[in-house]
């Protein structure tokens, strides 16, 4: 196990107003997994992945990171881990390859190591073109793909990025995540991130863990929490409001459905596999003399998983990107 932790909490005092940010998590995370943590803002995403690279203390709860407590074992916890914070870390008017140099001998590899590192890591995150721009000079995208390559210079096993992608536009976002994907399969590296972006973490994370409120609401692969925790919608249009009265009560029949609702000739079904319903439906209307005459079938997204658990609206509540 890459990452464990049981009853994670913190909560942050200021003056009078005490906030619990982060109220009970347990994750565990294998070597080699890519997660994705899920969640409005203000969710507690970012104060949970700095007490998990040992920035913040935890108000009570336990981790461990490759087997060491992120409380009594710090040194080691940050000697397995590479972590690139929200917002972009590199900031002076050092070329790009030095800072990758730099960084390298901060972590104590001597020059030759540090170059070739640096070296390395241009290659891996497509930096040569910029190899020797100031970094202040770079773009969004190309910033965080050096943050990225930081966080990578000693090799850590486990690697975390809080929010890589925000901010981005949508080239850049795929692109960026071509390279986290590139970087997954080359080095067999943990990675946990965060985002707010409900497309990223259904096509890309092949786990999902939704946070909200300080804690996890859901964890599963977005497939599995789609089929779970939210419905196909089968927009059926019948020929006239008593056929589709007559279907709605076929509908009602197929064990898989779990809501219908009439509207005129419109028959709105809520059902797990959709797919599977629309044939059984039409064949069993037409049987009562109820026809067809067009069918819409839509699959659910993690937007509505996060709808049925918590009755709002990821895209909603976010509202500012920070
Ligand atoms: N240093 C701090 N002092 C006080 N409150 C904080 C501090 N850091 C975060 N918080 C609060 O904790 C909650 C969770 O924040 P954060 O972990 O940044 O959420 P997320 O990364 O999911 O957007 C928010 O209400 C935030 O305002
Ligand atoms: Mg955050």
């Amino acid at each position: 196990m890459m990452i464990r932790t049981r009853g994670l909490t913190k909560t942050f005092t200021r003056g009078k107003s005490i906030v619990e940010a982060v109220r009970g998590i347990d994750i565990d995370v294998r070597e080699g997994e890519l997660v994705a943590l899920l969640g409005p803002n203000g969710a507690g995403k970012s104060t949970t992945l700095r007490m998990l690279t040992t920035l913040l203390t935890p108000t009570s709860g336990t981790a461990q990171i490759a087997g060491h407590s992120i409380v009594d074992d710090r040194d080691a916890v940050r000697r397995s881990i590479g972590y690139v914070g929200q917002g972009s870390g590199a900031g002076n008017n050092q070329r790009v390859r030095d800072e990758l140099f730099t960084q390298g001998l901060c972590y104590g590899m001597a020059k030759k190591e540090s170059r070739e590192r640096a070296a390395e890591l241009i290659d891996a995150l497509d930096l040569s073109e910029f190899a020797g721009r100031t970094v202040s000079t770079l773009s969004g995208g190309q910033r965080r793909r050096l943050d990225i390559a930081l966080g990578l210079v000693h090799r850590p096993p486990l690697i975390f990025l809080d929010e890589p992608t925000t901010g981005m536009d949508p080239q850049s976002r795929a692109n960026l995540w071509e390279h986290i994907l590139r970087l997954r399969t080359e080095t067999g590296a943990t990675i946990v991130l965060t985002t707010h972006y409900l497309e990223e973490a259904d096509s890309m994370a092949e786990r999902v863990v939704v946070i909200d409120k300080g804690v996890v609401i859901a964890d599963d692969t977005a497939t599995a929490l789609k089929d779970e925790l939210a419905s196909d919608l089968v927009v059926v249009s019948m020929s006239d409001a008593s056929a589709a009265a007559r279907a709605a009560a076929v509908a009602e029949r197929i064990s898989t459905v779990r809501d219908v609702t009439v509207t005129g000739n419109r028959l709105q079904i809520r059902s797990r596999n959709g797919d599977t319903v629309i044939p059984e439906l039409l064949r069993e209307s037409e049987a009562v003399g109820a026809r067809a005459v067009a069918v819409e079938l839509s699959r659910p997204t993690l937007d509505d998983v996060f709808l049925g658990l918590t009755g709002r609206s990821l895209r909603e509540t976010h509202t500012v990107a920070r």
